[in-house]
């Protein structure tokens, strides 16, 4: 069986360099391996949670599709989509919500980072936070059970979500799954790699710490710009240079083959300028993403061919989430009346619609009895007796001798009675 692997990129901003090195690339890399079948997608619903200014989630979705798609992703192999064009994942969202329980999504460490800033600030704990933040961990169990994935390479950050995702499952799969695991329990894949990445100040690059390498913007000037702002020792050229935790260096081994780091090491230990060390990386990574960032500038000249592609995405990504969502909602019992199966139907229908005995004593003193149609309608009249007990006799010979008892019972006839006495019989046979 093949090993389904998911991952979103939440459309709130551009992507750097180590958004590239740490997700992008070995995302990208895996879809290739036999036996993978790849989904990724822009969470741009996330993306609303975090923002609220329309120009930026739209242009931030389009360029993560192009650079996507310039960095080598292939939809024909992968299941390539925005979120936000799969209905199905906020209504199984919905479905998901119903079962998960408000402590577990108030120890989610985003919303408990929020509320912890507020009380710092003195503000109310709850001050500014959305229905969406707190929910958030839900929203990313439904795109990642919509689409029964195994695996999701994440960052550290996110495996707490992964995690909720896999109890969510669990959950829905005890309260509804008929004994069937309808929902594959995923795991989180934390590559070493997502993490390495250092930013122009040493620190792990981060938008949040203002020290990326931009991937695409600005250019190949751009990223000579960025290259000529990391942060160095003061050693000047000629000096021999100790190569072990600079930053300049880790940057180099993330696009460098062994050879080759080995080569700028020693070149560096043997003194090799910060200057001519930057112009290297420069050129190293630039040979990589150069051709990448021309596809990219192309794609973006061309959104409507972007369109095609993640219309094309949708409809695939679609046909596998409807079956499930549909196999969700009957599992709770969101199912058309006409699917409900036709023998308890019928049995149903028939036990609404039998006709009745009613045994009744008139203020006369005496005992009859009538058959009455569901529908209302008298269908026989008994006559008069002097006992109960006569005419229950009666009501049972009519009941299970049907019709062939009609003519020696002392009644009068005003409907289909022979129709409605084997209607019962056939009731009482069943
Ligand atoms: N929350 C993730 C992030 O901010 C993005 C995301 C949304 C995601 N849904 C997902 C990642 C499902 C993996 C699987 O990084």
């Amino acid at each position: 069986m093949t090993q389904r692997v998911l991952t979103g990129i939440t459309t709130t901003g551009t992507l750097h360099l180590g958004n590239y090195v740490g997700a992008i690339r070995p995302a990208i890399e895996a879809s290739r391996e036999p036996g993978v079948e790849s989904f990724f997608f822009m969470a741009d619903y996330h993306a609303l949670i975090k923002c609220d200014d329309p120009a930026r989630i739209a242009r931030s979705r389009l360029e993560i599709a192009a650079i996507w798609l310039a960095a080598g992703l292939d939809p024909e192999r992968v299941t390539f989509y925005r979120q936000s064009d799969i209905p199905e994942i906020p209504e199984l969202t919905w479905l998901l919500t119903c079962v998960t329980s408000k402590g577990q999504m108030n120890r989610a460490h985003a919303y408990k980072g929020a509320i912890d800033a507020n009380v710092a600030a003195g503000e109310e704990p709850d001050a500014g936070i959305t229905m969406g933040l707190f929910s958030y961990p839900i929203l990313m169990a439904a795109d990642i059970l919509i689409f029964n994935a195994h695996r999701v390479p994440v960052g550290k950050d996110q495996v707490q979500h992964i995690e909720m995702a896999r109890d969510v499952a669990q959950r829905f799969n005890h309260l509804f799954g008929r004994g069937t695991d309808m929902f594959v329990l995923p795991d989180a894949q934390v590559d070493a790699e997502m993490e390495l990445l250092p930013g122009l100040d040493g620190r792990k690059m981060s938008k949040s710490y203002d020290n990326v390498i931009p991937l695409f913007d600005g250019g190949a000037q751009g990223l000579r710009d960025a290259i000529a702002r990391v942060v160095t020792d003061s050693k000047l050229p000629g000096e021999p240079k100790d190569p072990e935790g600079q930053a300049l260096v880790q940057l180099y081994d993330a696009f460098a083959s062994k050879e080759q780091r080995a080569a700028f090491r020693t070149a560096l230990r043997e003194g090799l300028g910060w200057g001519d060390a930057k112009k290297q990386l420069f050129d190293l990574i630039d040979g990589q993403i150069g051709g990448m960032r021309a596809q990219y500038e192309e794609l973006m000249a061309h959104p409507e061919r972007i369109e095609e592609i993640l219309q094309r995405g949708a409809a695939k990504a679609r046909a596998l989430a409807a079956p499930l969502l549909a196999q969700a909602r009957a599992a709770v019992g969101l199912t058309p009346f006409t699917a409900i199966a036709p023998s308890t139907k019928v049995e149903k229908s028939a036990k609404a619609a039998l006709p009745l005995f009613k045994q009744y004593r008139e203020g006369d003193g005496q005992f009859y009895f009538k058959l009455v149609a569901a529908d209302g309608t008298t269908l026989l009249q008994s006559q008069a007796f002097a006992g109960g007990r006569e005419a229950g006799q009666w009501v049972s010979r009519l009941k299970t001798e049907g019709a062939a008892a009609l003519a020696e019972a002392p009644v009068e006839v005003l409907g289909d009675a022979a129709s409605a006495l084997a209607q019962l019989q056939a009731a009482l046979e069943s």
